[in-house]
């Protein structure tokens, strides 16, 4: 080899090694939670105003126990922890990833198969660190990386309060996890880059509300466990932070003050009617996993907690994402006025959609059905879109609530269609959501 092309090749490894160091270290080394809002984090005997973290003003004077109930339900831990049409906390719940299934184990206080003999020390070292009570690290599908920063005491109260639920006798699942994924001692190293691993520090030149709203949405209710993008090594990527995820298949979307991909142009009362009750008039409806978040959990804060969820909301910096664009207003009322409307799709929601919906997505009779402003018509993946039509949403009897499911009468290429059909009319960016995609949601 030349001299010329030694150096040539010496350069070219160089700059392979940094560029791998400068791939590395953004996968690695991310902006914690609260490092967008700048000033300055303090000690919680420090900070001037209400401490932000435990539970809110009204519930002061409850006992131990309500405390340790809110808290339980703001960190929903019995959403995970619960299989469908199982008992409380018993688990056994799925979480369908691509390399196998994990199950939840059972937290009810059975002292063989829950967690009835654990010590404090070894609940509070689960819930911070994510390792269990034979010290086996556990999948960050527990989102220990946001109960980190909940104070021992606010776990604690949980601990207690979980300790008078009914326990169950129920023996964990085992995960169906391949090598080398089933490696649970590699989770020690994500743990080491990804879990900030200490408790909540407000920001001093914050308000109090705002700082309350900062714990609750970092810490229990863990909402960027399903708004934040994951990065390769499906760590929360804060350099996007809630610019948008994915939650059992369904899109979270951009929940950043941007205000056409995100909600920067919901008015505060229409982002707490949305959290507090599932419906913001003209936004939509919440469905899937976050329906499921405001019944367990949300739905059962005080007005003052999720009124500073929505303060502290307001001020995460916005980020546009590419499959949620500006939200299109009404489609015109004539069915024969949109694009496709010869479409096998327009047929289907002629038969199947139109009579609640309407033709210009306003809605017939209920608020909620609404579809004009709505953040999943306007998404150009159509997963929502999709996953609404496969499981309906609510119970019959609801009648503002409810619709029905349409697994059973039509295939994935006919709900495709529908789907595609519905954001070109409904929304400003056309989806192309294919059959076989129509399928893997169907799985879920
Ligand atoms: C988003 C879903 C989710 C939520 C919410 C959740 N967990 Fe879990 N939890 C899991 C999963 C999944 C595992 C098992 C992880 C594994 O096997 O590696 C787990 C494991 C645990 C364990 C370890 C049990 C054992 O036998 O090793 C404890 C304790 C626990 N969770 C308590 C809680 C508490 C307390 C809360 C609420 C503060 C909570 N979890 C909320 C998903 C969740
Ligand atoms: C278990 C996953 C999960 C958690 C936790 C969660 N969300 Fe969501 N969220 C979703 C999904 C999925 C959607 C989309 C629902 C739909 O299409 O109807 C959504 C929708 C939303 C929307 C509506 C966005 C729009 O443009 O329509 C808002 C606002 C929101 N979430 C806020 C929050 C906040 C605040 C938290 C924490 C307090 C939170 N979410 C926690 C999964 C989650
Ligand atoms: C019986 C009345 C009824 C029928 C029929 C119906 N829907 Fe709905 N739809 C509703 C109601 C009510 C809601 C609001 C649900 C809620 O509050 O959670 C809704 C919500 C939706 C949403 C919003 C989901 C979200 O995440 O924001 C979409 C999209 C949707 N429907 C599409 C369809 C399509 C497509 C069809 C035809 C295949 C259809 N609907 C048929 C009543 C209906």
């Amino acid at each position: 080899m030349t001299r010329g092309k030694r150096t040539y090749l010496l350069a070219f490894m160089a700059s392979l090694a940094v560029f791998g160091a400068v791939v590395a270290w953004r996968i690695l080394v991310l902006p914690a939670p609260l490092a967008f809002a700048g000033g300055h984090e303090v000690a919680l005997s420090e900070f001037a105003g209400r401490i932000p973290t435990g539970v809110p003003k009204e519930l002061d004077g409850a006992s131990q126990l309500a405390k340790g109930k809110y808290l339980t339900e703001a960190a929903d831990c019995m959403a995970c922890h619960t299989a469908k049409g199982g008992q409380p906390f018993a688990g056994g719940r799925p979480f369908k990833l691509p390399f196998g299934t994990l199950f939840t184990p059972n937290i009810t206080p059975d002292r063989e198969t829950g967690i009835g003999e654990w010590t404090d020390a070894e609940f509070l070292r689960a819930v911070h660190k994510g390792i269990s009570r034979d010290g086996t690290r556990l999948y960050p599908a527990f989102p220990y990386a946001s109960y980190s920063l909940m104070p021992d005491e606010d776990v604690l109260a949980i601990r207690r309060y979980l300790a008078t639920v009914p326990a169950v006798k129920m023996a964990n699942q085992p995960n169906t996890f391949s090598f080398p994924y089933n490696q649970r001692w590699l989770m020690s190293f994500w743990g080491a880059f990804f879990n900030p691993g200490k408790p909540f520090q407000p920001i001093a030149e914050r308000s109090a509300e705002w700082n309350r709203g900062a714990y609750l949405v970092e810490g229990p209710t863990h909402c960027g466990e399903c708004h934040t993008p994951r990065n390769l090594a499906q760590a929360m990527d804060t350099r996007r932070k809630f610019a948008g995820g994915v939650a059992e298949g369904w899109n979270a979307y951009n929940i950043t003050s941007d205000p056409s991909s995100g909600i920067g142009r919901w008015k505060p009362e229409e982002v707490i009617a949305y959290l507090k009750t599932g419906h913001a008039p003209g936004r939509g409806v919440a469905s899937g996993p976050m329906a499921e978040a405001v019944e367990l959990s949300l739905s059962k804060l005080t007005r003052s907690d999720i009124a500073a969820i929505a303060e502290y909301l307001r001020t995460v910096p916005g980020r546009t994402t590419a499959t949620t664009p500006k939200v299109a207003a009404a489609a015109p009322s004539r069915p024969t006025a949109g694009a496709g409307y010869k479409s096998n799709g327009a047929r289907i929601f002629a038969d199947a959609c139109s009579g609640c919906h309407t033709w210009s997505g306003r809605g017939a009779m209920v608020g909620e059905a609404q579809l004009t402003g709505n953040r999943a018509v306007n998404d150009a993946t159509a997963a929502n879109v999709a996953l609404m039509m496969l499981n309906g949403a609510g119970k019959p009897g609801n009648p503002r609530r409810f619709m029905p499911a349409f697994r059973h009468s039509y295939t994935d290429q006919e709900i495709a269609e529908v789907a595609n059909y519905v954001t070109a009319r409904f929304g400003s960016k056309p989806s192309k959501i294919t059959a076989e995609e129509v399928g893997h949601l169907r799985q879920e």
